[in-house]
């Protein structure tokens, strides 16, 4: 029987990992968080009261468990580190360039106790890592270029809206990028993303950047108005910031599609679909099943797994997977 422990469980991502993990057999899943009582259950799981950032009570749940898969924005390494000293194996959907380089850190640590951790595992990071070495493999020169384009009408975790609050502060230069119908060609903004600082030291490219766009233009543009020095410097403020976040889990313009491409001089890679965080969640269930299977050692999803077979399977009849010719390329400035 395997244990599989989630944090974050009955969270928008981790929920969908659970629902998907508690149809393979011999697997016992357990789903953690601090308020388990306030949440929808997960059917066919184990719900059980946690805070990660209690390394005490983190340690005594550890007792008994195969993989834990962290879907809760904690800011530090300290639960990746308790489960390689453990020989637990780890897999984490965090989208924090700081925190995955913390828990890279640990690798030897890893090595020594033949544990393995997966990073970079979601939709971004994640399937756009996949795409970047489809990309990179079959045009290894040049610079690659990450689009996201996320429905401003999916309703979003509580943490991830924040996670993209705060990157607001870091928005960077802007271009366009061809994405899959029915979107096509969209303004995207430099946004914090981990994969485009992960993909240079994985796949030997000379460079990487990620944009974000919305799916409805309006939205789009009044995220770049928010990326501006002195608004950024407003919504950094903790009531404004209070109030912002809660308006925005209630506020749903736009569908709740989600569109991600890479481009590279002369190859391009989509995936496509709706609901980002069951994506996300998908993905992450995928990679907990093939984590008893692969090497001891902390490495990124695109080091681990191959990507045309991973992103077709994660893909199967929900979302999509489009190569080269099927999308439109990424326009060069
Ligand atoms: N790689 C990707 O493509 C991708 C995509 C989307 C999201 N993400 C990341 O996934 C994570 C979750 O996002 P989400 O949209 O699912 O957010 P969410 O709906 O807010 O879920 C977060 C979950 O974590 C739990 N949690 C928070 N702090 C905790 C703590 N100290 N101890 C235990 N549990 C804790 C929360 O429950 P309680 O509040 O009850 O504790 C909640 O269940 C975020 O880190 C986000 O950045 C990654």
């Amino acid at each position: 029987m395997t244990t599989v422990l989630i944090f974050g469980g009955y969270g928008a991502v981790g929920r969908e990992a659970a629902a998907a993990l508690t149809g393979s057999p011999g697997t016992r899943v357990i789903v953690a968080g601090r308020d388990p009582a306030r949440a929808r259950p997960v059917a066919g799981a184990t719900a059980i009261r946690v805070d990660a950032a209690d390394s005490g009570e983190v340690a005594r749940l550890l007792e008994g468990v195969t993989t834990v898969l962290m879907c809760a924005e904690t800011g530090d390494a300290q639960v990746a580190r308790a489960c390689l000293e453990r020989g637990i194996g780890y897999v984490d959907v965090s989208a924090s360039h700081d925190l995955l380089a913390e828990i890279q850190a640990l690798d030897d640590l890893a090595l020594a106790r033949g544990a393995t951790a997966a990073l970079s595992v979601g939709l971004v990071p994640g399937v756009t890592n996949l795409l970047a070495r489809i990309c990179a493999e079959r045009s290894p020169a040049g610079e690659l270029r990450i689009g996201v384009l996320l429905g401003s009408g999916e309703r979003h975790g509580p943490a991830a809206i924040a996670w993209t609050l705060d990157g607001l502060g870091e928005l960077g230069d802007s271009w366009t990028m061809g994405f899959p119908a029915p979107y096509g060609r969209r303004t995207v903004h430099r946004f914090p993303f981990s994969d485009q600082h992960t993909v240079p030291g994985t796949l030997g490219v000379p460079a990487a950047r990620t944009g974000l766009c919305l799916d409805s233009r309006l939205m789009t543009g009044l995220l770049a108005a928010a990326g501006r020095p002195a608004v950024a410097r407003l919504l950094r403020r903790r009531t404004v910031r209070g109030l912002l976040l809660a308006a925005l889990e209630k506020i749903h313009l736009g569908s709740d599609g989600f569109a991600v491409t890479v481009s590279s001089a002369t190859a391009g890679a989509s995936f496509s679909g709706r609901l980002q965080s069951r994506a996300t969640g998908r993905a992450a269930a995928l990679l907990v099943r093939d984590l008893p299977a692969l090497p001891p050692g902390v490495r990124h999803i695109e080091q681990l797994v191959d990507p045309v077979a991973f992103l077709t399977e994660l893909a199967a009849d929900e979302f999509e997977l489009h190569l080269d010719d099927d999308h439109e390329q990424s326009a060069r400035r």
